[in-house]
């Protein structure tokens, strides 16, 4: 068979409400957080204009992507500067008003919505590109632009942004950076504690922490910002971001195989490491199952079934050997099939056929929501364990109203999304008490992490000690404290109850 482009492609005490305070070095928990009055909605009109406070049509904002939880917020505000958010903030702040900080709300553990009927902090209007520099590829701009967005800027000039995923036409970088996301291009580009090279963030007592450096080397002190990638927003609201952005690659070379056998792709994987390492930008793998739901749910067409699909991107500049490089993943290939490793498989470099390809990886969590109900596990695992996870929890769930059992994920990062669907709209909390906490013991055991990229928002905080000591959790317990000491911020985010 010919590989080259096979055509694809409110003034109210909260008893459910705490906060953190730090006494005798022991953190413990208070209450005391109040709800918006009617003379708060003037203030933050003083500050926004009445377009900046929204008290209506709340549902999009209170509800999470995954539909899982509908917080009960009555009140969004919407700053534009980031001298409007420090308002904001220390307002709140003195008023003990808790706040949730919203991006693209694509959140896929609940960390964007409200738990109760906090003020939504969204980050929307926040969305100018400062600036360009053309010569290093460094982007300065507020957090409130969305992903996509950026991408075409800095294409359009010659450059990529170092990560991307699937919600990239709704997610924002402020986002991205406080859930520190990987993504795809991960393998490649590394972790968004390397890509960031400074970002603003404004406390809850409203300073405005400046830490916008555009370089890449600055050994001053304890490097904070790196504390803000990853927190979740429950340390500040990351304001502004400056981002290395990589030249874009002239070529993107992309290839979907059919694998009969889950080991097999661990060979193919190092086969294609070997050879290609230096262009290596993504490696995927999905099941069969997870595919089904991208062309039953969303009608899109794959080129050929396989137990298994495995789908890698080479990027290529101009200034390497393309041929060679063409040629020897076609040798490579040739040689898998001839060991009937891979049974099927197309290669796409024209960007029509290459979009569609990657279309397939890219629904997968929209085509899975579209079954019904998703339980998702955002997990580590080393290779040897990654998929006997999805076998053992398919045997588990034999017989239940679970209606798919699924795994797919950023393989080459060791990353995998196991899924269970069901075909209500409901959570069915027979069927949940089966997959937990067996599956946190599963990843617990096998030396896993619980949240490779996700994060653990409202859905997995109280699992944080399968994958941290009391003694690290602790101290993020005391980091909290020191930064949000009235705990307005985020509250029922990231850290546990107890
Ligand atoms: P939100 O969902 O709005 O918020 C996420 C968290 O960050 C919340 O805790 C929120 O309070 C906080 N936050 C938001 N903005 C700020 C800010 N400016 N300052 C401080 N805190 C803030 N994640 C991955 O890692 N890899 C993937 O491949 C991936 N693919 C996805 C695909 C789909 C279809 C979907 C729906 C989600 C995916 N995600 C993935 C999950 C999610 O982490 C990312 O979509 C994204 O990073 C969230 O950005 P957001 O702007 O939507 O943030
Ligand atoms: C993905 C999301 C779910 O990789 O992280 O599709
Ligand atoms: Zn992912």
């Amino acid at each position: 068979m010919s590989w080259l482009n096979r055509g694809i492609l409110s003034i109210r005490v909260y008893n459910s409400w705490s906060r953190l305070v730090t006494f005798n070095s022991q953190v413990r928990f208070l209450s005391g957080f109040v709800n918006h009055t009617e003379q708060d909605v003037d203030y933050f009109k003083k500050i926004l204009g009445t377009s900046g406070v929204k008290q209506e049509e709340l549902d999009g904002y209170n509800t999470d992507w995954l539909r899982s939880v509908t917080g009960k917020s009555k009140l969004a505000l919407f700053p534009k500067t980031s001298s409007e958010l420090s308002s904001i903030l220390a307002y709140c702040n003195d008023r003990l008003i808790p706040i949730v900080v919203q991006g693209g709300n694509t959140s896929l553990v609940s960390g964007s919505v409200p738990d109760n009927d906090e003020i939504i902090l969204s980050l929307t209007k926040m969305n100018s590109i400062d600036k360009f520099n053309e010569s290093t590829g460094v982007l300065q701009c507020q957090s409130g632009c969305i992903l996509e967005t950026l991408e075409s800027y800095v294409n359009e000039r010659g450059y990529m942004m170092p990560y991307d995923l699937g919600a990239k036409g709704s997610c924002q970088i402020g986002g991205n950076v406080a859930s520190n996301a990987g993504g795809i291009r991960y393998i490649k580009y590394g972790s968004l504690h390397g890509s960031i090279l400074g970002l603003e963030a404004v406390l809850p007592n409203g300073q405005i922490l400046d830490m916008m450096s555009t370089l890449r080397k600055d050994n001053t002190g304890y490097d904070l910002k790196q504390l803000f990638i990853g927190s979740e927003g429950t340390l500040g609201v990351i304001s502004r971001v400056s981002i290395l952005c990589p030249i874009k690659p002239s070529t993107r070379m992309v290839t979907l195989l059919g694998v009969p056998r889950f080991n097999d792709i661990i060979q193919i994987m190092s086969t294609v490491r070997k050879t290609l390492s230096p262009y290596l930008s993504a490696f995927e793998m999905m099941d069969a199952l997870t595919v089904d739901a991208v062309s039953t749910n969303l009608g899109l067409s794959i080129p050929f079934t396989s137990p298994f699909y495995v789908l890698f991107e080479l990027s290529l500049s101009d200034d390497c050997d393309q041929d060679h490089i063409t040629s020897q993943l076609h040798s490579l290939l040739e040689n898998l099939m001839e060991q009937t490793i891979v049974s099927d498989g197309t290669i796409s470099t024209d960007l029509s056929s290459v979009n569609k390809l990657w279309s397939i990886r890219e629904r997968i969590a929209e085509a899975l929501l579209a079954d019904g109900f998703c339980y998702k596990y955002d997990v580590s695992l080393e290779h040897e364990h990654y998929y006997d996870l999805v076998e053992v929890m398919r045997e588990r769930l034999r017989s239940t109203s679970a209606h798919r059992i699924c795994g797919y994920g950023h393989i080459g990062d060791n990353n995998l999304h196991l899924t269970v669907t069901t075909l209500k709209r409901d959570d069915d909390a027979e069927l949940k008490s089966l997959i937990e906490p067996f599956v946190f013991e599963y990843i617990r055991d096998h030396k896993g992490s619980i949240s490779a990229e996700h994060g653990l928002g409202m859905k997995k905080r109280n699992h944080i000690y399968y994958s941290k000591s009391p003694q690290v959790v602790n101290l993020m317990k005391q980091i909290k404290s020191m930064f949000d000491p009235k705990g307005i911020l985020n509250p029922k985010k990231m850290l546990p109850d107890n």
